[in-house]
């Protein structure tokens, strides 16, 4: 993949000078201090949608647990508090959120969590389940092949959940899952976020 360097938030590399900031967020009945620096996916606040699928998406029972694209690490961070006996992966392709993400962990003395880049990964390794507030923004194809490349990662019985706003494209993002032969059922929130609940097709 080539270099990318300037200023989204999902560049590889950050060109702003660096802000670390720390901020406290109550969700799920959690109280997480979260950190943020410039560059990085809404930092310095958690994102409406993110909230929204912390709040209400089906906790895993455990095993091994992806938050795909973690940004500062906020996804992350809370399913390691709520799943301590599980290990969660935060991944992400920007690198001061990977920094970002290990000081969240840091600041939540969270132990069961590896954040790492995409290709960090172990390649043999399948995830129970994945909860991802995904970069809408790099563009359709580019977030079908990211989307095809960690849903193949789902153990037989893992499902996905990705919270998307209607108005950038979770209807057809779900009309385009179904199509790869996931089962995918929506589940709305009154702010226009839909969560797609994914499941493998059976012969996974
Ligand atoms: C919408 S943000 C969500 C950040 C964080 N999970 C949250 O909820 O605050 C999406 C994240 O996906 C990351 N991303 C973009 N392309 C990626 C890729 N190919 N692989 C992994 N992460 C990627 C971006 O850098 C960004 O941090």
């Amino acid at each position: 993949m080539a270099m990318t360097t300037s200023d989204h938030y999902f560049s590889e590399k950050q060109v702003s000078p660096s802000t670390p900031t720390t901020y406290a967020v109550n969700v799920r009945k959690l109280q997480l201090t979260l950190a943020g620096d410039r560059g990085v996916f809404n930092h310095g606040e958690l994102d409406w949608g993110t909230r929204v699928l912390l709040e209400n998406a089906p906790l895993p029972s455990g095993g091994e647990l992806l938050d795909l694209g973690c940004g500062g690490g906020a996804i992350a961070a809370a399913l390691a508090t709520l799943r301590p006996d599980a290990h969660v992966w935060a991944v992400d392709v920007n690198e001061r959120a990977r920094d970002v993400a290990r000081r969240t962990m840091t600041l939540n003395s969270l132990t069961n969590v590896t954040v790492a880049a995409p290709d960090e990964v172990p390649a043999e390794l399948v995830f129970d389940a994945i909860w991802s507030n995904p970069p809408i923004r790099i563009g359709k194809s580019e977030l079908h092949d990211l989307l095809d490349r960690w849903l193949a990662r789902l153990s037989s019985n893992g499902c996905a959940d990705l919270v998307v706003h209607k108005n950038l494209g979770s209807d057809s993002l779900a009309t385009w899952l179904s199509g790869r032969g996931y089962e995918v059922v929506r589940h709305a929130s009154k702010q226009g976020y839909r969560i797609l609940h994914v499941t493998p097709p059976p012969h996974f």
